[in-house]
């Protein structure tokens, strides 16, 4: 029985974590691919090096040659360009849409049957044109946006607390910009709701609720903090962990419940749309998607980032590549 294989698309900054994390955690054999000679090489040869110090058994390979990624498991795509001071996710769309389709097309192509996460911006047009041109059923592409954004909610939360990161739960919904939705009713600490927390460290329910909007102010804006601090590139180990845990929960059939961008066919009321959602992911990829009820302020949000989605891939709709 042979290993998993895992390929990576893209072997910049997030493509080189993404093949270290498969490594240490023995996800399966790594193929990366990238435009640039000697990258993908470079970088898996550096990371096999050390295989014996880090203790795993599984082979890397470099390659310029998209045939290589024949017949992956998952396919992780971090092809395009990231942003840089001032832009928008969105500002990516002209240059990432025409490298996302030639490598969907790669992708149909050579590895048919595997389960693609995109990670490429802007996120949730990505996805949608990934799966446009591979023609893979919904389960099987997904978009990596919503593990990210809670993770940072989570961190900001027991920053503020003072408690373990461990024991914080917290989501964020919706599409992966600036109106993406943190739940706020739904963060908790080991149970405990955050609001009720924060309410009794400050003892006053404005100051509570004023702390919280910051909190959700900062998640929403945590990728643009990064680029600004980072001035020529976009956050990177971040969104490789998020990836590689959701490439895990499909290759080790985890049935994690991961907030994903998912195809919504009616689920919280949208149809016919990418967008982030709680997802159980295993060996189906996204095999269900978990629906609650939204209360007015959460829909009004959700209707928000929506729009704000349904704009983006309608400028899309209408660019020739
Ligand atoms: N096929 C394969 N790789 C490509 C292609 C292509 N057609 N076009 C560009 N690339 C490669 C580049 O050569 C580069 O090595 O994609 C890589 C992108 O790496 P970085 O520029 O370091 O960007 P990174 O930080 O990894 O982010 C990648 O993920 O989070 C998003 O906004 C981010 O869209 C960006 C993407």
């Amino acid at each position: 029985m042979g290993r998993k294989k895992v390929a990576l698309i893209g072997g910049g900054q997030i493509g080189g974590v993404l093949a270290q994390l498969c490594a240490l955690r023995e996800l399966g054999d790594v193929v990366m691919f990238d435009i640039v000679e000697g990258l993908p090489q470079g970088k898996l040869l550096d990371i096999a090096e050390v295989a014996s110090v880090d203790s795993f058994d599984v082979s890397l390979q470099g390659t310029n040659s998209l045939a290589d990624i024949k017949d992956s498991d998952v396919v992780i795509v971090t092809a395009g360009l990231p942003r840089k001071p001032g832009m928008s996710r969105d500002d990516l769309i002209a240059t990432n849409a025409k490298i996302m389709k030639s490598v969907s097309e790669g992708i149909k192509q050579y590895a048919p049957n595997s389960f693609v996460i995109v990670i490429s911006n802007p996120l949730d047009a990505m996805v949608t044109l990934c799966q446009k041109i591979t023609g893979f059923p919904y389960n099987r592409v997904i978009g990596q946006a919503g593990v990210l954004d809670s993770a940072r909610f989570e961190c900001f939360i027991a920053w503020e607390l003072g408690v373990s990161v461990k024991d914080v739960t917290a989501m964020t919904l919706g599409g992966h910009g600036d109106d993406m939705v943190p739940l706020v009713r739904y963060a908790s600490v080991k149970g405990i709701p955050v609001m009720e927390l924060l309410e009794a460290k400050y003892k006053d329910k404005a100051k509570a609720k004023e702390v919280m909007e910051a909190m959700v102010k900062r998640t929403r804006g945590a990728g643009g903090e990064v680029v600004a601090l980072l001035k020529n590139g976009s956050a990177f180990y971040s969104p490789a962990s998020a990836a590689i845990s959701m490439a895990e929960a499909i290759l080790r059939d985890q049935k994690r419940v991961l907030p994903s961008c998912a195809y919504l066919n009616g689920e919280f009321g949208v149809k016919g749309l990418y967008l982030g959602v709680p997802c159980v992911i295993g060996a189906g990829g996204i095999e269900r998607i978990i629906e609650f009820k939204l209360d007015a302020e959460e829909q009004a949000m959700m209707d928000k980032s929506v729009a704000a989605v349904e704009n983006i891939i309608s400028v899309m709709d209408k660019m020739e590549f």
